[in-house]
């Protein structure tokens, strides 16, 4: 009897197991196109990147499932999806006459634009502005896989310059590296989020090469955004006319930036991130570049101070359209009234990118903190027009105006 028991027992926890191991697998195989049960929270997560800046927005989802993991079905729905989100765009404004004459895939050539920073500067938020543009595909940090350093001429900008070529070419084969990062490191392509949309249910897709070449092809408009590569650098890409690229340089008072770094342990080991003295040299060097790349190329290249865009979001992001010859569409209105303390239409909003979020760190840091990186950084700050706080006392005053004019001149 009470052998029975035990065996019949034995055979309901048996029974139990294989059932829980048949669920888990559910959950863990990766060749299971599962599109319900991905949640938001777990998609948020992959966000929390050591890139993001402080203000961070949740990028805006597009293109939802459709239920098929079929690659030709996918490419011929976003084909029809950006014809019809462009079909008033006016496409004047870009210098073509029609949506084909931007499409890598029809033998156009698309609208491609780079933001070059360094870290914590407001660049995931700017990144964010232009990729709520309909059409966009935002390259966003190809260069994660090279860890917290800078790049600041050969050997290492050969092969991180020719990176960013290619995949503004759409171009991704041979790139193994970028792909074996983002397999650990999802965020890498989470931020671009008309890919998104659809590896979010099947990560492999990311991971593919073709594809994502086939997908990126499919875009009118290309944004890239970089934190590793110093101006200077990017003369090469401009030169490119092929690529025809235009480039935002996007600068940040370094009193700032480095109070946005502090929150981070990812700075620590890295000397390129936790020492002022390398930041304001670089921002130096962009200051140089500058002012040489905008004699030579005028109206492909435009500097920005953070502090501006984010004092004046909607001014500033109109200027900003105009210099890459796009329209705003509505979404980035939407964007801004969303995320800003931009007001359209009487509508309030919910204030995210309030007025006080750059000059934080006024009220944050130690003067003496503040003092060490104004002694590094008094020629970069100088150059860029950010003014010195005199004491503790001047620092945290609601007269003192960090912000003053600037001009580059070569
Ligand atoms: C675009 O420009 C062409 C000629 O340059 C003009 O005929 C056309 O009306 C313009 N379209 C729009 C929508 O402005
Ligand atoms: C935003 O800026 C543009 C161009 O400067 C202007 O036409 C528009 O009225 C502005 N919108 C708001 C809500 O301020
Ligand atoms: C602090 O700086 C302000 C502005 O330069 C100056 O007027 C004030 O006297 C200074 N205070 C002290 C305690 O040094």
């Amino acid at each position: 009897m009470l052998r029975r028991v035990n065996f019949y027992s034995i055979c309901i926890a048996f029974g139990l197991s294989v059932l829980l191991i048949l669920a888990g697998s559910r959950y863990t195989d990766n060749n299971v196109y599962r599109p319900a049960t991905e949640s938001r929270r777990n998609i948020k997560n992959y966000y929390r990147s050591e890139d993001s800046d402080e203000i961070y927005v949740q990028p805006i989802p597009t293109n939802a499932f459709d239920g098929s993991p079929d690659v030709e079905k996918i490419l011929e729905k976003t084909r029809a999806k950006i014809k019809h989100e462009l079909y008033n765009y006016n496409f004047n404004q870009s210098n073509v006459h029609n949506l084909e004459d931007l499409l890598l895939e029809s033998g156009g050539k698309p609208v491609r634009s780079i933001i070059t920073s360094t870290w914590r500067s407001g660049t995931t938020f700017l990144g964010e502005i232009l990729n709520a543009q309909p059409g966009n595909y935002y390259h966003y940090e190809p260069l994660l896989n090279y860890g917290i350093i800078q790049i600041r001429g050969t050997p290492e900008s050969d092969k991180a310059l020719k990176t960013l070529k290619k995949m503004l070419h759409c171009k991704y084969e041979g790139m193994e590296d970028y792909f074996e990062y983002g397999k650990t490191h999802l965020h890498q392509f989470s931020h671009n989020t008309r890919l998104w949309d659809h590896c979010k249910y099947k990560k492999e897709l990311c991971f593919d090469a073709d594809f994502t070449s086939r997908f990126c092809k499919l875009f009118p408009f290309q944004s890239m955004k970089v934190v590793r590569v110093r101006l200077r650098l990017m003369k090469q890409l401009l030169e490119d006319k092929e690529l025809n690229v235009k480039v935002i340089l996007l600068i940040r008072d370094p009193r700032g930036v480095m109070q946005s770094r502090q929150h981070r342990n990812f700075c620590q080991p890295s000397s390129d991130c936790w020492k002022p003295e390398l930041l304001c040299a670089d921002m130096i060097s962009d200051y140089v570049a500058a002012g040489r790349l905008l004699q030579k190329y005028p109206k492909r290249l435009m500097a920005l101070r953070y502090e501006e865009l984010a004092l004046s979001p909607n001014s500033t992001t109109h200027k900003l359209m105009k210099f890459l010859g796009l329209s705003v569409s509505p979404s980035i209105n939407e964007f801004l009234v969303l995320h800003t303390n931009v007001e359209v239409a009487g509508v309030s909003s919910t204030f995210r990118v309030s007025k006080e979020v750059p000059f934080r760190w006024k009220n944050i840091l130690d003067f003496s903190y503040v003092d060490e990186i104004q002694q590094k950084c008094k020629e970069a700050m100088e150059l860029w027009g950010y003014r010195i706080a005199d004491n503790a006392t001047h620092m945290a005053s609601k007269d003192f105006d960090p912000l003053d004019e600037y001009s580059i001149t070569p």
